[in-house]
């Protein structure tokens, strides 16, 4: 009988993370000022902690993870590594599935491996309240948690349709005592604004980071800070003991390398935590597939071009080189609330520059399928970020059988899909469909970010 869970002992928990950024064959564009100007670290220091800003600068390869970061990660860390036989049996597959299962986490998916460090480095530097927004409830989530294990307030702003869809992540993050308010608000101006613009408005990941960053940089105690859930190096260093985990997991599996590396990619967080070990293994000619899938409804890495744009919607954050939709884009309000973001990770998005991973969108109807089918033969329920990087898992293993070759797939399985039940509901009676992004309304919402500096182009020459 084949082993299906792959377990490490606390003592083999990575103690430091890997920053790709020292390994990447051309390094990442540094963020700049609308008028093209580098933004120093002291230009970060009202957003975010000066030891966070250290980091999120850092060319560093390894950087040591504090010992009471640890402790707290340990409590559901190393998360184990599982094999999904029951899928590939039927499947009828030659190909051997792993998953990497985030869905452990006291918050329930992958968010709080950064969430925890954010706010440890933040009450070390003197900060009482972190400020943050969420998608689908996942990060916000996480935050709540990691701020009740530090002792820091916390409030976050909820993307509107997610708040509207998912009470139950609310009541979750009131149970960690932080407070949770749908966006766009009339808080702030940021949120103020869009609604004077469209009182409607489905609110999206760009407009609740303008208002989490207002409230922090306003508030004149100093004792408040922003703190982000994917898409900056930081965060993606933090996620990096995924993929460090998988690494000696795999081995203990026997296998010597992946064929195939596969996440979900929203900001690129936990793809960044389950494929960059690889990705720089990759980098000393492994033979690795690598590839972020994203939501057909906001094809960042598929669609958009490699630009100079904001992270969030009012302009608040420095532009940072990116795939980007434009940062007024906002994407329809699909159930992978987590994944409706205009850009992706500087760093995921150089790695895709260089070719070194090869992005995919799929359509929200053969996710839901993919989970369902993830369901019935594995058992646990998905979230439907998650599903997308189990649609891929399944069509590689498909491609696996019909070519007669055995491959090994692995993929982060980063939350489960518990509080996200009101969307299997809709798939179930038939309400969803797919939604594929109109080129028109793709080429208006990047109008705003020709005004922007230059980023060099790719090695394609496509943008
Ligand atoms: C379960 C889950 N997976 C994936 C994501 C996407 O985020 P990222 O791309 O930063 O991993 C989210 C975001 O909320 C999420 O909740």
């Amino acid at each position: 009988m084949s082993e299906l869970s792959f377990l490490l002992p606390r003592s083999e928990m990575p103690r430091q993370w890997y920053n790709l950024a020292a390994d990447l064959p051309t390094p990442p564009l540094p963020p700049l000022t609308p008028d093209g100007k580098p933004v120093g670290p002291e230009m970060l220091a009202p957003v975010f902690p000066m030891n966070i800003i250290e980091q999120e600068v850092s060319t560093k390869q390894l950087i040591d993870i504090p010992e009471e970061v640890q402790e707290i990660l340990a409590r559901w860390r190393p998360t184990p590594l599982r094999r999904a036989r029951a899928l590939e049996k039927h499947l009828k597959t030659p190909a051997k599935i792993y998953y990497k299962d985030e869905s452990v986490s006291p918050a329930g998916s992958h968010k709080p491996n950064t969430a925890v460090p954010q706010a440890w480095y933040n009450k070390q530097f003197g900060i009482k309240n972190l400020v943050t927004e969420t998608g689908a409830g996942q990060w916000g989530s996480a935050l709540a948690f990691a701020c009740s294990q530090v002792g820091l307030g916390c409030k976050v702003f909820m993307v509107r349709t997610s708040y509207d869809s998912k009470p139950l992540r609310k009541m979750f993050m009131h149970v960690w005592g932080a407070e949770c308010v749908p966006s766009p608000s009339r808080e702030t101006k940021a949120g103020r604004d869009v609604l004077a613009r469209d009182p409607d408005c489905p609110g999206s990941l760009g407009v609740a980071i303008s208002e989490a960053v207002e409230q922090a940089v306003s508030d004149k105690s100093g004792k408040t800070r922003y703190s982000l859930g994917s898409v900056l190096n930081h965060v993606l260093l933090h996620q990096t003991v995924i993929g460090l985990e998988a690494r000696k997991q795999l081995a203990l599996a026997g296998v010597k390398k992946p064929d195939v590396v596969i996440g979900c990619a929203g900001g690129g967080s936990n793809f960044a935590g389950i494929s960059f070990p690889f990705v720089q293994d990759k980098i000393h000619g492994a033979k690795i597939d690598i590839i972020p899938v994203e939501p057909a409804a906001c094809p960042t890495l598929t669609r958009g071009p490699f630009v100079y744009d904001f992270g969030d919607v009012a302009g608040m954050t420095p532009l940072l080189a990116m795939f980007s939709l434009g940062h007024q884009f906002m994407p329809p309000a699909i159930h992978a609330g987590g994944l409706r973001y205009h850009g992706m990770a500087p760093l995921v998005s150089q790695a895709a520059v260089e070719g070194l991973v090869t992005p995919r969108a799929y359509g929200q109807m053969k996710c839901y399928e993919s989970a369902l089918l993830w369901a019935r033969t594995e058992g646990p329920v998905p979230a439907p970020e998650t599903s997308h990087a189990i649609a891929c898992a399944i069509e590689e293993a498909v491609k696996a059988r019909e070519e007669g070759r055995e491959k090994t797939i692995l993929f982060c399985y980063s939350g489960h899909g518990l509080l996200d039940l009101a969307g299997y509901e809709k798939f179930l009676s038939g309400e969803l469909s797919d939604y594929s992004l109109p080129e028109a309304d793709l080429c208006k919402a990047l109008e705003p970010v020709k005004a922007f500096p230059k980023a060099p182009r790719n090695k394609s020459g496509k943008w």
